[in-house]
């Protein structure tokens, strides 16, 4: 069988189908051969002058050539979506040795981590760590701590009060002792700290701050005595600051402990030699503490001939100042990051 039509467009195909195309181009033969009026298309009104036995044969051609075109398209079709993919990669190609954009990490504040390192020293001689209100009553934060209305030491703890007498900001953490006797209802032992935040109407200056942190302690049981307290201290100050602190006692007064005492620690700026943060003393003051007085153990319903305690509070910010040499008790309140920052890299030396 041979028909004209068929051959030249047979040529033509073969002609077209070496080349190489893009999409517009490929899309364009596509119309060329298959579209509406195509040339493969318009053979199929050819068929008529197609002699009847010969029909068959030249519809199967023309089946070939439609084959033929669209084997061709879809290999092409995919190649250059191939190419296409690859190019995009290429592109987007992600070079791993080129520095990273520098991120800004977060750290806890080094006042908080003086905290936590304490909590963990109380945690691991099974005391819990308690909360309690910086907005506090009279009472708690006096009253019921053996401070009477009027007493003079109300003065050296000169308040913010809120609401005529009776409400407060709390001056120290002291009445958070009161607060957990009182929940335990008689039951011992009793083991806590509490750090929190405490305010005075101080000016602030280098050594001091109207907000400052205070970590209470407070132990009640059978039979406590300062020799507890002063194996308590020793603990905690050996696990801040190293195995050769010593502390010493010296006697104080304090409304809610008899006897009272001042905790003092070797110097940890000059190992006890003496030097200008020690005033030459080789010592440096950092609790008050004391048993606790029989009159606050029955305020909060204990019955000091039973039981006895000791109690302890000292300021965070000294501590921590001591453990980063920082002179300046303002430094922990300073919102400037590089700050904190600094202390961060410090530690971690
Ligand atoms: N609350 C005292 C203060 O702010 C510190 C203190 C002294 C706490 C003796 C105590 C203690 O628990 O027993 O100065």
């Amino acid at each position: 069988m041979e028909n004209k039509k068929l051959l030249e467009i047979k040529k033509s195909l073969d002609k077209d189908l070496t080349g190489n195309y893009d999409n517009k181009t490929l899309n364009d033969l596509k119309i060329k051969y298959l579209g509406k009026k195509g040339l493969i298309t318009e053979l199929n009104s050819e068929i008529k002058n197609v002699l009847n036995e010969e029909k068959k044969a030249f519809g199967m051609k023309v089946n070939e050539l439609r084959n033929e075109f669209n084997d061709f398209y879809e290999k092409k079709r995919k190649e250059l979506e191939l190419e296409e993919l690859n190019l995009k990669l290429e592109k987007e190609a992600i070079d791993i040795s080129l520095p990273s954009t520098k991120v800004s990490m977060g750290a806890p504040h080094i006042l908080e981590k003086v905290i936590e390192e304490i909590e963990d020293v109380f945690l691991s001689m099974g005391y819990d760590v308690v909360d309690g209100p910086e907005v506090e009553e009279d009472r708690y934060n006096f009253e019921l701590l053996n401070i009477p209305k009027g007493h003079p030491a109300r003065d050296a703890q000169d308040t913010f009060y809120i609401d005529g007498e009776e409400i407060l900001l709390r001056s120290q953490t002291s009445p958070v002792q009161v607060r957990t006797m009182l929940k335990g209802e008689g039951k011992v032992p009793i083991r806590m700290i509490c750090p929190g935040k405490t305010y005075r109407r101080d000016d602030d200056d280098a050594s001091h701050s109207h907000q400052f942190m205070q970590i209470e302690g407070l132990l009640v049981d059978k039979d406590i005595s300062l020799s507890d307290l002063k194996g308590t201290m020793n603990v905690l100050f050996r696990r801040l600051f190293g195995s050769n602190i010593e502390t010493r006692f010296r006697p104080s007064y304090y409304q809610f402990t008899e006897p009272s005492v001042e905790v003092d620690i070797t110097c940890v700026n000059c190992s006890g030699k003496g030097c200008g943060v020690c005033k030459h003393t080789g010592w440096l003051t950092v609790v008050g503490a004391g048993v606790v007085h029989p009159n606050v153990l029955r305020n909060s319903g204990y019955d000091p001939s039973v039981w006895s305690g000791f109690a302890f509070g000292f300021g965070a910010e000294r501590l921590a100042m001591m453990k980063y040499d920082i002179n300046d008790i303002r430094t922990f309140y300073n919102t400037d990051l590089r700050e904190v920052k600094t202390f961060d890299r410090e530690d971690e030396e």
